[in-house]
């Protein structure tokens, strides 16, 4: 009776014993994120039965407190949910601009777009929208109380944890950078006085805030004390959140974005995120391509990728936009019909110029040539649970710390998410995207991302969550681990820890980490017109994949970027 079993993992095992291995499985639950203190909140709560949304409420907490660069209070992400019954949903908790916002406000009396006006101080602040989008998912779709997931992150932060290297390595270029931000050199670099890897990082204010949190819910932020100093702080540096503001935010629930990609269902964040339509668009132009004999980061492979990704990213600069006030051409960007269509001008042996890529192949919407500083910071973490329940989660302050402002006794930072919007329509962002009118800045409009929480399922059931950080290489990041994934035969680990590179239109050059591009490869590509940028690294996959051979969960980090999992 046991011979038949036996003999097909012996197969197995004969057939993958030359695959790396995993470091991380577990048939229960997996939780992969930045820091192993917030990995083990989630497992903790998993383990006393929490599902998967439990825990990634606790984790998003932990992260608070263990990852301050971008695990936030005072930011937003998106979370998605693939429950196991099969219902897919998404939780949109993306800051807004505050109500006194208007379009022209990082503009100076010419027009021209004032420098750092958007990313630091507090005019660079967009309304908070994480305590909030917890509580939502908690509501809908968690089983345990707010006390129970928010207690580790309570306790990470009382009774602090070790500092990583990163962390410290973090918290020292923070304490030049962020001069005249008094208050985050007193919280983070103890007014100078570097913290060392190794020491022990206690936040007493910060766990003070955590705790009204979790004995007023979103009243313990959005009103009272909190939300009185997070005003007081950000118009000391120039911003104009109200309480109002604070006291309006909602997050909202919405519908994934789906696609389908050689029989896998692809799931991912709708808008204001511009990375669920970008990815599915580029997986439909790049499904036609027909992989069995085009080498892994071969010429033939980096110029098909470079060039799907520049025409998807020509479409995001000005179609995607927040949808409650900019009506998105969804449905034909989504479309295999459109993405064909889009690739028809595609040539395999040359490059085809950005400057001839028009959005929505229009002429008339020509894009601006202007390159951009790249910021890597966000967050992503993924969660399985017992049941099968997944849930993936992007969260950010934007750059690394935002904005540099800490509220005020109170332990946290906020934000710079406004220069997510387009200061000025054709220009670009910090990380040098441009955006047009649909995602110009508004009262209250959610400004566009690239975040791109993702799950992947076939016949119903999950098989990979995922996710990344890296600013506008968040797509083609996750794109390259489906790609590597499903074309390329490689295991999550690998997938997720092989080198990468970027394209996004403009400029019209491939970015590449190293090791991402051979030099006679690079020698290839430039013949045929492309130029090449080395940057370092791309982003931190954190993501889960089901195991072929014991049918749990392998939990796969990014150790390019010391992430971490946990799994039982
Ligand atoms: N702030 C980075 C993003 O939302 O894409």
């Amino acid at each position: 009776m046991k011979f038949f079993p036996t003999l097909i993992l012996s197969l197995i095992f004969s057939l993958t014993a030359w695959a790396s291995q995993p470091s991380i499985y577990g048939k229960n639950g997996v939780v992969v994120a930045h820091d192993l203190e917030a990995c083990q909140a989630g497992i903790e709560i998993l383990k006393n039965g929490g599902n998967a949304v439990d825990a990634a409420v606790a984790v998003s907490y932990a992260l608070t407190v263990t990852h301050p660069q971008a695990g936030n209070l005072g930011g937003g992400g998106f979370m998605l949910i693939h429950l196991a019954d099969g219902q897919k949903v998404a939780i949109d908790y993306r800051e807004m601009a505050p109500g006194e916002a208007h379009r022209d406000m990082f503009l100076d009396d010419s027009g021209r777009v004032v420098d750092q006006l958007s990313v630091r101080g507090g005019l660079a602040v967009g309304v908070p929208g994480t305590v909030a989008g917890m509580q939502l998912a908690l509501d809908k779709y968690g089983s345990m109380s707010r006390k129970k997931v928010m207690k580790p992150a309570i306790k990470l932060a009382r009774q602090g944890f070790q500092i990583s290297y990163d962390l410290a390595y973090s918290f020292g270029w923070l304490n030049k950078a962020a001069e005249g931000f008094n208050e985050t050199r007193r919280v983070f670099c103890r007014n100078g006085e570097i913290y060392m890897p190794g020491e022990t990082f206690k936040q007493p204010d910060l766990a003070k805030t955590l705790k009204l949190i979790q004995k007023k819910g979103n009243a313990g932020f959005y009103e009272g004390a909190v939300a009185t100093a997070l005003v007081k702080s950000s118009s000391s540096y120039g911003g104009m959140i109200t309480l109002a503001d604070l006291q309006n935010y909602k997050p909202q629930i919405r519908k994934p974005v789906t696609g389908n990609y050689r029989g896998f269902e692809v799931s991912s964040m709708p808008p204001p995120s511009s990375g669920g339509i970008t990815l599915i668009s580029m997986l439909n132009m790049l499904e036609p391509m027909v992989f069995d004999s085009v080498g892994w980061h071969s010429a033939q492979h980096i110029q098909i990728l470079a060039e799907v990704e520049k025409r998807a990213y020509a479409d995001r600069s000005v179609w995607l936009g927040d949808p409650d006030y900019f009506s998105v051409p969804q449905e034909k960007l989504l479309s295999k019909e459109y993405a064909r269509l889009r690739m028809t001008d595609y040539d395999s042996l040359s490059v085809t110029p950005s400057d001839s890529i028009y959005p929505l192949n229009d002429r008339d919407l020509a894009g601006i040539h202007l390159n951009g500083h790249e910021s890597e910071e966000t967050t992503h973490f993924s969660v399985i649970d017992q049941w099968g329940n997944a849930v993936s989660v992007t969260t950010t302050l934007n750059w690394s710390f935002g904005s540099y402002v800490t509220v005020e006794g109170f332990g946290f930072l906020l934000n710079n998410e406004m220069d997510d919007f387009s200061a000025k329509p054709g220009e670009p962002n910090s990380f040098g995207l441009i955006g047009n009118e649909a995602n110009a800045i508004e009262p209250n409009k959610r400004m566009l991302s690239s975040m791109t929480p993702t799950i992947v399922s076939r016949d119903g059931k999950v098989v990979l969550v995922l996710g990344a950080p890296g600013g506008s290489t968040i797509i083609t990041t996750v794109l390259q681990v489906i790609n590597n994934m499903i074309d390329f035969g490689m295991p999550v680990h690998d997938a997720v820890n092989v080198p990468r590179f970027h394209h996004q239109w403009q400029p019209d050059v491939i970015y590449y980490g190293p090791g991402a591009i051979s030099p006679d490869t690079a020698v290839l590509l430039k013949s045929m017109g492309y130029e090449l940028t080395p940057r370092y690294g791309y982003g931190e996959v954190n993501a889960i994949s089901r195991d072929k051979i014991f049918g749990g969960w392998i939990g796969a980090p990014d150790l390019k970027t010391a992430s971490h999992g946990a799994a039982y």
